[in-house]
């Protein structure tokens, strides 16, 4: 039977009341005795077992959390639920469960495997309520996996993908697969380069996995699962000691999902320290990148800055981007492209023009410096022995610089330090840092468990530069306080690395804790289309109307870069663009700076989804085509070709649009076909 664990309420004297009949029970009637007492003993045990699996269920009931042998349900302080997770690398021996104070824990499967599980209820304020989740195997080799149902609500957070959505958009199935950084560029299936274990749901419900957990993250979207999975065998995590898994995770419950937010950012998520330099909320930076791509030469650089010139537009600061140097991996320019570059850095220093260099962390096998790096052993090295692993990029073949290692980052830093002593270089736009770029396995001069820690010490090179600096990939980096830019887009208008994924994508990594970010260049990299028939010596122009809601979105957004300037086009697009860098240093940089300071306290995003004023609304949880600045400017950009109005939600409040219309409503309004010209954005001011 079950075994009654002491502390439940009530029933102590059970055994004793029921029993009495017996003594009454007199000799000639012992037949009838016989079958009385047998009924009693029956009624005994019935009521017996029906107590003891009260109090188990008692038992397994922890605050709002209902635990049974293959998963648990969590209900918020309503009585709804919230939040729904399976087991699926085992269930519950529920008999080896035990309770005492805030922890519930278990020591057997229920086939008997031991292993070592708990839920620890913690309320730290009244309106969270957390339970911290924690599944240990006890043999090597055995994965946990724990599946959560997300169809109960929308989720929000985790990685940036190719194909940008928000909510998350989960599609087809998808067996656990290392949760770590990649380029999505290269690889559009994979997880993004900026990406945090943290998963936020319109129920008011988040869970955090723990930093320690060899994360796997699979999907199903015939069962609106998403899994989490810890394991070490055919993985690129490695295990401490033994490879044992162990999964464990916060799960928190709050009243709204903007509160939650707020509260798991400030206990789980690094801050940044510092606000990057004013300048660059306030003017455009343009880089030399979607323009001349590699065949960037000083004479075009000098001319790039006099027509910035020229044209009267402002600049925080000039990016020199691939390529200067003659090899991948040397810090000099190359004399033929650049035969002067320290009068080049002159010039452009008189015109008034800081420049920074495009970096990356690799250092090819042709170029002069990979002797010298395979000697001193800087490189990232195959999992067995000495020899340097070679990895291939979108620039060639070389190794990768460790920087675990303090004699591999105290070079490069010597690098950039001489570029910046020996030209006056402001920054650095570092580029690549994620763990695609590693072998599948590999070993580092301070050992790495987690992968993806490989990105937070490249992103870590970038602190000293964090005025301009430029990062394209993040792991817990919130606290390296430097603009983070998602990875190149294409021209295109999609939601596949196009316009219409630049606020899904946004808020993503908003929601992820990085609030300084910088756009992708306006109007994409106008890279060449092989499918269009088009080849790499011709000059490629974004489509000019995608080039101009390209502009006018980039606007609203904390930074804006430019690289296809507005004069390829025409004058009404030199035009456009001085009315929206103008508005963009007027109007949202102000806001965007005074929100940033606030970042160093709260981590809250700049960039917010419309449910950070409009909880508990089920329009506004699906919306990916507005946001908000702060909680007092919104957003309506047109995001589809041909079109010269949309539809716009507007939360409750007062508002007055950009044209000079008011609103004062009490509930949401759905503003439909609202026109929007060309040369229009569509923004609302709160007041
Ligand atoms: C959870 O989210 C779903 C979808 O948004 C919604 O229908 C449901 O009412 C929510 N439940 C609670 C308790 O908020
Ligand atoms: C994460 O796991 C480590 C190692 O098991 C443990 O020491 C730590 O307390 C856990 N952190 C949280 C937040 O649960
Ligand atoms: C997804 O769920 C369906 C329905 O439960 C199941 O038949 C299928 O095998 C699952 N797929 C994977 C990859 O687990
Ligand atoms: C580079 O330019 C500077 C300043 O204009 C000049 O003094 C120097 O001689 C030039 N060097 C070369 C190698 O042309
Ligand atoms: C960022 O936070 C981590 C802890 O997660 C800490 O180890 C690191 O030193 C911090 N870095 C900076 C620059 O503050
Ligand atoms: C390439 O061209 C094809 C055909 O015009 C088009 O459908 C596709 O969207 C283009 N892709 C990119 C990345 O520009
Ligand atoms: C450039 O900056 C000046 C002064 O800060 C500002 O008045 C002007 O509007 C800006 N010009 C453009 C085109 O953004």
């Amino acid at each position: 039977m079950y075994q009654v664990v002491p502390g439940g309420a009530g029933g102590t004297d059970l055994d004793a009341l029921p029993k009495t009949p017996l003594h009454r029970a007199s000799r000639p009637l012992v037949g009838a005795g016989l079958i009385g007492l047998f009924l009693v003993v029956s009624a005994v045990t019935a009521w017996c077992y029906y107590i003891a699996s009260l109090r188990k269920a008692e038992l397994l009931k922890t605050q709002l959390l209902d635990l049974n042998k293959d998963g648990y349900i969590i209900r918020n302080q309503g009585g709804a639920i919230v939040f729904h997770m399976q087991f699926r690398s085992g269930t519950l021996d529920l008999d080896s469960c035990s309770k005492e104070g805030q922890i519930l824990s278990c020591s057997r499967t229920s086939d008997q495997r031991k292993l070592f599980f708990f839920i620890e209820t913690v309320r730290p304020k009244d309106t969270v309520q957390c339970y911290r989740v924690r599944w240990e195997e006890t043999v090597p080799g055995q994965p946990v996996e724990h599946a959560m149902t997300y169809g109960l609500a929308h989720w929000y957070g985790g990685a940036l993908s190719a194909t940008q959505h928000w909510p998350i958009h989960v599609l087809g199935q998808q067996a656990p697969k290392p949760f770590v950084t990649s380029d999505i560029y290269a690889h559009r299936n994979n997880f993004g380069g900026i990406l945090e274990s943290y998963w936020l749901s319109s129920n008011a419900t988040a869970i955090k996995i723990n930093g320690s957990v060899p994360l796997h993250l699979g999907w199903n979207d015939t069962e609106k699962t998403m899994s989490f999975q810890a394991r070490y065998s055919d993985s690129p995590f490695r295990p401490n000691g033994e490879a044992i898994a162990e999964l464990s995770y916060r799960v928190c419950v709050g009243l709204d999902v903007t509160s939650i937010h707020k509260y798991m950012v400030r206990r789980y998520f690094n801050k940044p320290y510092k606000v990057p330099a004013k300048v660059m909320f306030e003017h455009p930076l343009w880089s030399t990148w979607a323009l001349h791509k590699t065949q960037v030469t000083q004479e075009k650089l000098l001319a790039y800055a006099a027509n910035i010139k020229q044209h009267n537009f402002n600049c925080s600061h000039l990016e020199l981007d691939d390529r200067y140097t003659r090899r991948y991996g040397e810090f000099d320019f190359d004399p033929e492209k650049f035969p002067n570059a320290s009068a080049m850095f002159g010039q452009l220093r008189a015109q008034g023009f800081l420049v920074s260099l495009w970096t990356h962390p690799f250092v090819n096998y042709d170029s002069g410096n990979f002797h010298m790096c395979v000697q001193r052993g800087l490189l990232v090295r195959e999992p067995m022995g000495n020899l340097p692993a070679l990895v291939q990029w979108w620039n060639g073949i070389g190794g990768i610089l460790d920087f675990t290692n303090t004699e591999a980052r105290d070079w490069f830093s010597q690098q950039l330090r001489s570029l910046r002593t020996r030209y006056g270089v402001t920054s650095f736009k570092f580029d690549a840092g994620e763990t695609s770029y590693l072998p599948w396995k590999f070993s580092t001069k301070t050992p790495i468990h987690d992968p993806s820690v490989f990105t937070r010490r490249y992103t870590e090179m970038a602190i000293p530069y964090n005025d301009r600096a430029e990062l394209r990939s993040g792991y817990q980096s919130q606290n390296v306080s430097c603009f983070f830019r998602p990875i190149d887009r294409d021209s295109v208008w999609g939601y596949e690395l196009g316009l219409k994924s630049l606020i899904p994508t946004a808020l993503t990594i908003s929601i992820l804790g990085y609030q300084f970010i910088l756009p992708d260049m306006i109007g994409g990299n106008a890279y060449f289309n092989r499918t269009d028939g088009a080849t790499q010596k011709e000059r490629v122009l974004p489509d000019r109307e995608l080039y101009i809601r390209w502009l006018e979105l980039s606007a609203f957004m904390p930074a804006m870069q430019f690289s296809v300037p507005p004069w390829e086009y025409d004058s009404e697009v030199v035009e456009i663009a001085r009315k929206y860098t103008a508005l963009h240093q007027s109007l949202v940089a102000p806001r965007v700076l005074e929100l940033a300071s606030e970042v160093l306290d709260t981590g809250d995003p700049i960039v917010r989804p419309l449910w950070w004023i409009a909880t508990g609304d089920e329009t506004a949880y699906k919306i990916d085509s507005q946001f908000l600045i702060g909680d007092d400017l919104m957003v309506a950009p047109v995001l589809e070709p041909g079109k010269q109005e949309r539809d716009i939600y507007l939360p409750a409040g007062r508002w007055r649009s950009y044209k000079g219309e008011r609103f004062d409503i009490k509930e949401p309004l759905h503003l439909t076909d609202y026109p929007i010209d060309l040369d229009e954005i569509a923004y609302f001011l709160w007041g």
